[in-house]
C-alpha cells in the first residue's frame, strides 16, 4: 500500500546515479568577484571540444521564475528583507531551477555547469548571515531531493578582493543612480569573512566532492587546475577516448 505522499510524488529518477542520469553535475562556488564564469565559459568550451553536451546555468535564476525571483534577491532596493526569507527565496529559484532544468538535464545525459548552488546558501546565509549549516542542509533535503554535484570547484580568493569589488561597484552605482545588480556586495568585510571561512569548512568536510582551487593567478593558468580536477575526478570511468585526449594537459 502507498501512502498519499508517495502517490503524488513526482519522479526523480535523475536522482539515481549512473545509469538512469549519466550526465555530470559541476558546480562552480566561490566569493564574489573569484572568477567563476571566466572559468565556466573555459571548461564548457573544453568538455563541448570533446564532445560532450554541456548545459551552463547559474544561481539565483536560470529559469524563468528564477530570474524574476533573482531580479528581488540582487537589487540594492529590495530593503529589510529577512535573513529567512532571503533563504527561502534562494532556494524557490534552485527548486524550480532542479526540477525545470538541471534535473532533466542530467537525465538526458548532458553535463550541467552550474554557477553557485546549495554550497552558496550554506556559505552566504548559513555563515555569513548567521542561520548556521543545519536549517541549510535540511532545506536541500526536502526542496531539491538530494541532489548533490559530482564535483565542486571551489574558486578560493581573498576577501579583501571582494570587498574591493563590492566597493568598485557601489561607487559607480552611486554615481550613475543605476540599480546595482548585487545587494550582497554591499555587505562588509566581517560578512564575506564569514563567507569565506564557512566555505572552507564545506570543503573540509566533503573532500570527496569539494576540490579547492587557487583562483588568485590569472585565469589562464587557474583554467588547467580546473580541467585536472575535472579529469581526476570524473573522467576515469565511461567517457570517450577523444574527450579524455581533449582534456589532457597538452589539450589545456
Ligand atoms: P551574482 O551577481 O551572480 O554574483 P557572482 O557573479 O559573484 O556569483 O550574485 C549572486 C549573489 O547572490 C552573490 O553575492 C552570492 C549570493 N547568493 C547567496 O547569498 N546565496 C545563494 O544561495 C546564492 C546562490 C547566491
Amino acid at each position: 500500500m502507498t501512502t498519499s505522499r508517495e502517490q503524488v510524488a513526482p519522479c526523480y529518477d535523475y536522482l539515481v546515479p549512473k545509469v538512469i542520469a549519466p550526465g555530470k553535475f559541476i558546480t562552480f562556488e566561490g566569493l564574489d568577484g573569484c572568477g567563476k564564469t571566466t572559468q565556466i565559459e573555459r571548461l564548457a568550451t573544453v568538455l563541448r571540444g570533446g564532445g560532450i553536451e554541456v548545459l551552463t546555468a547559474r544561481e539565483p535564476g536560470g529559469t524563468e521564475i528564477g530570474e524574476r525571483i533573482r531580479a528581488v534577491l540582487l537589487d540594492s532596493r529590495t530593503a529589510g528583507l529577512d535573513p529567512w526569507a532571503e533563504m527561502a527565496l534562494m532556494f524557490a529559484s534552485r527548486a524550480q531551477q532542479t526540477a525545470q532544468v538541471i534535473g532533466p538535464a542530467l537525465k538526458s545525459g548532458k553535463w550541467v555547469l552550474c554557477d553557485r548552488f546549495t554550497d552558496s546558501t550554506e556559505a552566504y546565509q548559513g555563515g555569513g548571515r548567521l542561520l548556521g549549516s543545519e536549517p541549510v542542509l535540511e532545506l536541500h533535503r526536502v526542496l531539491c531531493h538530494g541532489l548533490w554535484p559530482d564535483l565542486t570547484i571551489l574558486m578560493d580568493s581573498d576577501v579583501s578582493h571582494s570587498v574591493q569589488k563590492a566597493r568598485r561597484r557601489n561607487r559607480i552605482a552611486s554615481l550613475t543612480e543605476a540599480p546595482d545588480e548585487n545587494r550582497f556586495e554591499r555587505e562588509s568585510r566581517a560578512f564575506f569573512t564569514r563567507v569565506h571561512e564557512a566555505y572552507l569548512k564545506i570543503a573540509e568536510r566533503e573532500p570527496q566532492r569539494v576540490v579547492v582551487i587557487d583562483a588568485r593567478p590569472p585565469a589562464e593558468a587557474v583554467h588547467p587546475e580546473i580541467v585536472r580536477a575535472v579529469r581526476e575526478r570524473l573522467m576515469a570511468e565511461n567517457v570517450s577516448a577523444r574527450t579524455q585526449s581533449q582534456l589532457s594537459p597538452k589539450g589545456v
